[in-house]
């Protein structure tokens, strides 16, 4: 079925288009095991997972490839990864095996031998393959435990045939010296501090633990091994590369110690194999530690303690069975935390386990690394980890208060932020810095997610440093009126929000008129502009400025609360005045207040920000403005694949939008369909009561829906990605920047909140649905501030959206919230639509 690539290139373009048609899906889900199960290795692009839980992080993809860190994938890489490849997926954590003349990878990368079966599964933190080759099986197990800074990997290989088989088992990592970015750049030195020390099955990688580092990293199996190479030229041997290791082919490791250069990890293990028989082997990737005074055993021999205590609890099958167990168990638990059972399966899928694996993920992870993040560039971003809690907060709301901390330390005493900081130091990045205006009002976004999750709102009481300088700590709810104030204190001539360097968008850089390449057009120019303005920013302002006086009142501030909402109806008013085009609300104005999105543009006439956001912000629902705003975009916006940012998209640059209009249209921010905004129109739809529209635009997105055209859409079928080719493009529906996006988190607020309806208030859960005519039926269990909640929710008229009746364990109640009860364990909850 499926057509190698290089093959394309004899077909013509309408050819090409006709074959993806034609071709069918590279796997299936199995719910069941919470897994997607991949039956082709050759997918359209490498299709990969995460493992890890809270510092040691893996990427792996469906053919072996990825690496591992520490903490950051920037500064403590522990594998290397070679970027911008081909194929793309070079280099991860490869088995080879050999059997006779055969050489072949469980994973067909990268010697890429045809195999006689091959299946992959991504679950949930492990990854799985079951491959098989003349008679021999290998099936391989890939986590990170969820209480040791170490990655597993155990293969198990029988023998399927009828004769006693011969095989030599490699593995194989390359390590990275640490800091990725230098590693990739600074070879006059990098080519001479590569150490190494190999104690019986052990290869410890000790690059610069002679000076200013305390930390080794260790690859060990539980065997004793026939061989070991520690130099990469040792191993490939010159003119190789990881597809042909001399190694390997010979047979023979070579017993090599790097010295600089490129130091390894390879094993070797000779096996044999009566028919039917099965082995298996423990490989242990390990991070290791040693206080600064503990660091050696005796001059110049690394302190082994840390190692051999983290290899000691992996020595069996049984001691990866019970910790594989546990981090079973682990997200057993957190996926329990909201479940639904409805008639659609592909709503179950992704509510159940993926879009939720996904919200994880993006917590983790931000926008560091994965297959379109390099790993050295961003670090966390201010807006982007604020809103990756909204999907994250009901998982693990102690790490969400941490967070929340976190991203707080890094605001400036005038309200506004650092765009990004660095995990490890947790500091702000003053090389990008700050002026992105709407980044203060999503710490109040995050925030009341939190409260409203947890009901803690001690929070709010907690001192948080400004620029993490603690002389000027204030408490966290200091921190939101700052936030809030921001806005109040930067408007712009038509008394809207000032953009700054960029809103959401960040690629409308209204002040930034970069004219040579080179520059980044979120860091060129000023970051106060005094004219150019945001319709998104003043939605944002309506929306989270009232989620901002819900919690003064929480603390009793009822003045504050007063004085906030008096100037959200300022705010609204001159989006009524100013932000309305006639058919749909004015994206924003530029630097000479030339209106952005609207019908007097060229182009770029209507935007989705400004429309999904003032309308799922109330603004204009009850002028009727809101509806024919939505309208709007269904009518210039809708396409097949999703709702497209813009349209007619930019044809030529323009120095006065900046990034925006430097993509060719129908990619990115120039009329591309950002996954991450359509679900905040299908919240808007919701909010209006549309429930067939809203899950028109949750389907056209929805990984689980589009696994159906996924030769087309390219991107893993269980995960969101950030972009999809708008109609503009040359091949409209092509997905990019899978994984690490806002969308997920968006995406689950969508349907967990605001279709299936259960969004946390401060006064308790909220149960009001807005489905799809022909939903039918569906239960939800939430676990809520210790509580476990069991709801029905039927809808005999078949309505897409109205509560007629809410019984609370037997109890009619008004409205649609259900009281929340101090220390009450259990709710049996029925809700009527109608
Ligand atoms: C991308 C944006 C991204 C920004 C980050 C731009 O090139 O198009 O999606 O947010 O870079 O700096
Ligand atoms: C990706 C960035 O991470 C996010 O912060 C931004 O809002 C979107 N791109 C849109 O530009």
């Amino acid at each position: 079925m499926f057509m190698p690539f290089y093959l394309i290139d004899f077909i013509t373009r309408s050819n090409y288009k006709k074959y993806w048609e034609d071709t069918m899906k590279f796997g299936f889900f199995d719910d069941l095991n919470k897994e997607y199960v991949i039956t082709t290795p050759k997918t359209p692009l490498p299709w990969i997972n995460y493992l890890g839980t809270n510092d040691f992080f893996s990427l792996v993809s469906n053919t072996a490839g990825g690496y591992s860190f520490y903490k950051d994938a920037k500064l403590l890489r522990i594998t290397r990864f070679r970027y911008n490849n081909v194929p793309m997926d070079t280099n991860g954590k490869y088995f080879y095996i050999k059997d006779g003349d055969t050489v072949w990878n469980p994973g067909w990368q990268p010697t890429k031998t045809d195999l006689d079966s091959y299946e992959c599964r991504h679950g949930i933190g492990y990854t799985k393959w079951n491959s098989s080759k003349n008679g021999v099986k290998a099936e391989v197990l890939a986590f990170v435990p969820t209480d040791d800074t170490c990655e597993i990997n155990r293969i198990k290989l029988t023998n399927t045939s009828s004769e006693a088989k011969d095989i030599k088992l490699f593995s194989y990592v390359e390590w990275c010296l640490w800091n990725a970015d230098d590693d990739m750049k600074n070879f006059q030195r990098n080519f001479s501090t590569g150490e190494v020390e190999i104690v019986g099955s052990t290869i410890f990688h000790k690059t610069e633990y002679r000076e200013r580092r305390n930390h080794y990293a260790i690859y060990s199996v539980n065997a004793p091994i026939d061989g070991f190479d520690t130099s990469r030229d040792a191993f490939l041997g010159a003119y190789h590369d990881n597809h042909d290791p001399e190694a390997v082919f010979n047979g023979a490791c070579t017993g090599s110690e790097a010295h600089g250069w490129s130091p390894v990890a390879a094993h070797q293990i000779n096996i044999k194999l009566n028919p039917g028989e099965s082995k298996s082997y423990v490989f242990v990737l390990g991070y290791c530690e040693n206080p600064e005074d503990q660091k050696w055993e005796s001059k110049g021999v690394v302190n082994k303690a840390p190692a051999n205590a983290m290899l000691a609890k992996y020595k069996t099958d049984e001691d990866v069975d019970k910790a594989f167990a546990k981090l079973n168990a682990y997200w057993d638990n957190l996926l329990s935390i909201y479940t639904v059972e409805s008639n659609n399966d592909k709503v179950n899928r992704m509510v159940n386990i993926w879009n939720q694996y996904q919200c994880m993920v993006t917590f983790n992870m931000s926008r560091s690394a994965s297959y379109f993040e390099s790993g050295i560039g961003r670090g966390m971003g201010f807006r982007d980890s604020n809103q990756d809690l909204l999907g994250f907060v009901h998982l693990i709301p102690e790490r969400a208060r941490e967070r929340i901390i976190d991203i707080a330390s890094t605001q400036f005493e005038n309200g506004s932020a650092y765009h990004q900081y660095q995990p490890l130091t947790k500091r702000g990045n003053s090389d990008i810095g700050s002026g992105f205006n709407d980044d203060p009002l999503w710490l109040i976004a995050g925030t009341s997610a939190y409260v409203r999750e947890t009901g803690d709102i001690s929070i709010l009481k907690e001192m948080v440093p400004y620029d993490n300088d603690m002389s000027v700590a204030t408490t966290l709810m200091e921190h939101l009126k700052r936030s809030f104030d921001f806005t109040v204190n930067n408007k712009g001539p038509h008394n809207l929000p000032l953009i700054g360097r960029a809103d959401w968008n960040d690629c409308l850089n209204l002040n930034c008129f970069s004219e040579h390449p080179g520059e980044s057009f979120q860091c060129f120019g000023p970051s106060e502009g005094p004219v150019a303005e945001s319709v998104f920013i003043a939605g944002m302002f309506v929306k989270y400025g009232e989620e901002y006086a819900q919690l003064a009142e929480l603390l009793g501030d009822t003045a504050e609360a007063e004085r906030a909402r008096k100037e959200i109806k300022i705010m609204y008013d001159a989006v009524l005045k100013d932000g309305w085009d006639g058919e749909w609300f004015v994206r924003a104005y530029d630097a000479y207040s030339n209106k952005i999105g609207s019908k007097e543009c060229e182009e770029g006439k209507i935007f989705i920000e400004s429309n999904g956001f003032c309308s799922l912000a109330g603004i204009g629902v009850k002028e009727g403005l809101a509806e024919k705003a939505l309208d709007s975009v269904k009518k210039y916006l809708d396409c097949k694949y999703g709702v497209m940012i813009l349209q007619p998209a930019y044809t030529v640059y323009h120095l006065e939008l900046g990034e925006i209009s430097s993509y060719p249209p129908g990619y990115k921010e120039n009329a591309g369909i950002f996954c991450h905004n359509n679900p905040w129109v299908s919240i808007a739809e919701t909010v209006i009561g549309r429930g067939d529209r809203a899950f028109e635009i949750y389907k056209k997105t929805c990984p689980a829906y589009t696994e159906e055209i996924s030769e087309i859409h390219k991107t893993e079928p269980y995960v969101y990605c950030q972009m999809v080719a708008g109609n503009d493009a040359y091949i409209p529906g092509e997905g990019k920047n899978s994984w690490l996006t806002g969308t997920a988190a968006w995406t689950f607020c969508n349907i967990s909140q605001y279709i299936l309806g259960v969004y946390p208030t401060h006064k308790g859960l909220s149960v009001d649905p807005c489905v799809p005519h022909g939903f039918g039926d569906f239960k939800i269990t939430r676990k809520f501030r210790g509580a476990t909640y069991h709801i029905e929710v039927s809808n005999p008229s078949d309505v897409e959206k109205g509560v007629k009746e809410l019984i609370v364990d037997g109890n009619k109640v008004d409205g649609c919230v259900i009281p929340f009860v101090d220390g009450k364990k259990e709710y049996n909850v029925k809700v009527v639509m109608g």
